[in-house]
């Protein structure tokens, strides 16, 4: 998979453990600088009442940007922002959501944010360098220089700061641009959580000590956990933070997300869980939870000690972040005109289909966005049950070979284009060659791509102009030469 080179040398090299995903944050793989493409706006028809389209301007959920040179969003991407599957009752993202807010429940819910963000909320308020990779556009979806849709909840920490809880949640839908399988998808949910505490070594310990005790009990302990994970200084405790209070934060943070893991987990036998080291610029210390499943360690949730300069900045007008929605005014956020600077905070990040597809047995992650009734009715609001499948359709697969471009290439535009040709009838594209030639140097890939619908036969005539479609695209937006 393609993500990018951060500045920071990973903590752990996860391929050592066969982990299906890290965060964007850590994975250090193949940083390319990407070639813009606009294709995608004119390929698929059927979503095109999405975000009204004109030469010079973009309509997203509700309102005009002026497009430039960053704007990569397109008509299929934009179509996802108005299903918020994390707010359908029975749906089983709001059922997850729902059953971690029941068990944070002294948390306050933040859930109607909307997914466009300022690049500085997504980026510069959580202390991400102006040049730090992430940032690339082969990896995110922007509305224009200064707007994107966010690609993370993070990315509201602050609104959440100002609202004047000491705890809450924020869940939302999330756009990554990324390669395509059966557990990567363009737009995914998250649920943010973060709690802080009185600064100061006794007051934090003894806060965290009476707020852990009045917990309820931990669910029946069917979970194994394992937590090898010590301070050390690669992963270290923040300058500006006593190491007694930093330490008692960290147990505190540890605590709610293995008791989180172990109630929502409490009926799946011998579920193995594990914490890593791992690296966010908007935490230190900072791990992330994995779980074992189908035979590979699935990353479910970033966590860490908030950046103590982001506390700092809660409340002050330099952030000003606009405080939508307008409820989130209140007399306690008025009172942190001062920031937060005395005060010491965890914050964790989840991703919601990951928990679904395990506590559901939900296979392939497009389910989630189907409008079939055979995959709804099956879920009721406030119940987890096993998914029957009701139908697998036979897959049609096709190979593409290409030379690629001198310059540029960058595999996430090769699978934008794909999605925004076949839309979700797009199961998996996989690299299955990949050679240059002695002579010319030249390389040459070849990419297989699956096609399958969820709930209906696809005709090979279908996705032979489907993939006549790809072909010809692929070789005008991305300068490659068909093989
Ligand atoms: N926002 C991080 C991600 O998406 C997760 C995270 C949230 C990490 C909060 C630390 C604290 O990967």
């Amino acid at each position: 998979m393609l993500r990018v080179v951060t500045h920071v040398k990973p903590l752990v090299d996860r391929s050592l453990y066969g982990a299906l995903d890290v965060s964007i944050w850590s994975k250090s793989i193949q940083f390319n600088k990407c070639a813009f493409t606009t294709s995608a706006f004119r390929l698929n028809d059927q979503s095109a009442t999405a975000g009204v389209q004109s030469e010079d301007t973009i309509n997203v959920c509700g309102k005009d940007y002026a497009k430039d040179e960053w704007t990569n969003v397109t008509p299929n991407i934009l179509s996802k922002t108005s299903r918020k599957l994390h707010l359908h009752p029975s749906h089983p993202i709001s059922i997850i959501r729902q059953r971690i807010e029941n068990h944070f429940a002294t948390f306050k819910p933040l859930n109607k944010f909307e997914p466009t963000v300022t690049t500085k909320m997504n980026f510069d308020d959580l202390c991400i360098p102006a040049d730090h990779p992430t940032r690339v556009k082969s990896d995110n979806y922007y509305i224009n220089a200064t707007n994107m849709l966010r690609a993370h909840t993070s990315a509201h920490q602050l609104q959440g700061l100002e609202s004047g809880a000491t705890k809450f949640l924020i869940s939302g839908d999330v756009y990554r641009r990324d390669e395509i399988d059966s557990s990567h998808y363009p737009v995914f949910h998250q649920m943010e959580g973060l709690q802080y505490f009185d600064m100061g070594p006794k007051i934090t310990a003894k806060q965290v000590q009476d707020d852990i005790a009045s917990q309820a009990e931990l669910a029946a302990n069917t979970v194994q956990l394992v937590d090898d994970t010590l301070i050390k200084p690669e992963n270290p405790i923040q300058d500006r933070h006593a190491p007694e209070a930093a330490q008692a934060v960290v147990a505190h943070l540890k605590h709610s997300l293995n008791s989180m893991v172990r109630a929502l987990f409490k009926d799946e036998p011998n579920l193995q869980v594990r914490w890593i080291d791992a690296y966010f610029p908007f935490t230190s210390p900072s791990w992330e939870m994995e779980i074992f499943y189908q035979g590979e360690w699935l990353e479910i949730c970033g966590c860490g000690i908030v950046r103590q300069d982001l506390m700092d900045a809660a409340g002050k007008p330099a952030c000003s972040i606009n405080m939508d929605p307008p409820s989130l005014h209140n007399t306690n956020a008025l009172l942190l005109k001062k920031g937060l600077q005395n005060k010491i905070g965890w914050a964790f990040g989840c991703g919601l289909e990951r928990l679904s597809m395990v506590l559901f047995d939900i296979p392939d992650i497009r389910l989630f966005w189907s409008e079939d009734e055979r995959f709804l009715s099956q879920f009721a609001a406030g119940e987890i049950v096993k998914f029957k499948p009701f139908s697998k359709f036979p897959p049609c697969l096709k190979d593409i070979s290409f030379w690629l471009p001198e310059k540029e290439w960058n595999e996430n535009n090769f699978c934008e284009i794909v999605r925004g040709v076949a839309g979700d009838i797009v199961e998996n594209v996989t690299k299955i060659d990949d050679f240059t030639h002695p002579k010319t140097q030249k390389r040459s890939v070849c990419y297989r791509i699956t096609y399958r619908s969820m709930d209906r036969n696809v005709t090979n005539e279908e996705i032979n102009a489907i993939q006549e479609k790809v072909r010809s695209t692929v070789e005008e937006d991305l300068s490659v030469q068909l093989r």
